[in-house]
């Protein structure tokens, strides 16, 4: 093979490392220019038998032969063996159709204590949590509800076989975080609750509250208390929303109150998530009873404070729309999906 030819057929191993679509047709190719019973031993072969003045010419075009078609099959080969092209990446084919990636939501009881959270960290709360199984001195005895309450009732709570129970309440996190810092004091404690309620529409065994706790000399009285859930409705339902308080009785607050929320889904007018009143009961709330300082060894006479407890799914019930309190929890994704 004389030179002219050897550059001839190194032009079509390359065009053949090309054209090679599998590792396996590649080494086809290699063994076909390279391989020991190749074109390139029969090319060296061969050169003996030109004429001396060719000789040369064809050596170094033989040299360079197995050289560029060595390189060619390294290049080839890496690109073989390269992954896929990522979507947009160079490759890709930007005219198919995309895939469809589900996208997660934030649960509606997630969203609500994440928006309490915000607005009362706005007004200087600050965030505190205790455990979801009490000691009954935490979650009754020290917030002055005696043994003999109805609350305690084994139909009421759920108690388990070491004494403790689960907490039916936030109220017993009050009582820890005063038991582990002085005044002032003023948290939020979202959290998980649980009464031994048959489920319904309006009920179910394992709720969220929101306690908040604002002690402080001369710190916070009824009408602080009325304010702060006032903004707090505001805030969290809008404008247009009101607010009422009616009395009522808790053991660890005196004066007590209730506080209802209007209607969000039908304006006030009554519909079916407000079982047609107009108003939703959302909290229980009070200035903190002295009989509670003297559990935590704070000063009823240099303190005064107030609390409230939250229902969580009430508030996403009526801020939603949402007709019973079970959809909270069948984890039904076509519920959730409106959430995103
Ligand atoms: N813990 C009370 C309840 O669950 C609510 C409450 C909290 C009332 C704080 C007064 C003060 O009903």
């Amino acid at each position: 093979m004389n030179k002219d030819r050897i550059e001839e057929a190194q032009a079509e191993a390359l065009e053949a490392c090309k054209a090679a679509e599998t590792p396996e047709a590649l080494e086809g190719v290699r063994i076909t220019y390279l391989g020991r019973k190749g074109l390139l031993p029969a090319m060296m072969k061969g050169l003996k038998g030109l004429a001396p003045g060719e000789r040369a010419a064809a050596g170094r075009a033989a040299n360079a032969f197995k050289e560029a078609v060595t390189q060619a099959l390294a290049e080839r080969r890496r690109t073989l063996q390269a992954p896929a092209p990522v979507a947009g990446g160079p490759g890709a084919d930007t005219s198919l159709p995309g895939r469809w990636h589900r996208l997660g939501s934030m649960h509606p009881v997630s969203r609500v204590i994440e928006e309490a959270v915000r607005i009362f960290g706005e007004v200087g709360f600050t965030v505190a949590e205790g455990p979801d199984i009490e000691s009954a001195y935490h979650n009754f005895e020290a917030l002055n509800t005696p043994p003999h309450h109805p609350s305690l009732d084994p139909q009421d709570t759920f108690w388990l076989d070491s004494g403790e129970l689960l907490r039916t309440q936030t109220s017993p996190v009050q009582i820890r975080v005063m038991e582990s810092r002085q005044p002032p004091v003023r948290v939020i404690t979202p959290g998980r609750c649980y009464r031994r309620d048959t489920t319904d529409a309006t009920h179910s065994a394992n709720f969220h509250q929101i306690e908040g706790l604002h002690v402080d000399e001369n710190g916070g009285s009824l009408s602080d208390l009325k304010g702060v859930l006032a903004h707090f409705a505001h805030e969290m339902m809008g404008p247009e929303v009101g607010v009422r308080f009616r009395p009522h009785f808790f053991p660890f607050t005196e004066p007590s109150v209730e506080c209802d929320f209007s209607c969000h889904v039908c304006g006030g007018g009554g519909c079916r998530v407000c079982k047609f009143s107009g108003w939703i009961e959302i909290a229980g709330a009070g200035v903190v009873d002295p009989r509670v300082y003297a559990k935590v060894g704070y000063d009823a006479e240099r303190l005064s404070g107030y609390a409230f407890g939250m229902g969580v799914e009430r508030i996403a019930m009526v801020k939603y729309g949402i007709e019973d309190i079970r959809m909270l929890y069948d984890n039904d994704v076509r519920f959730l999906e409106q959430f995103a």
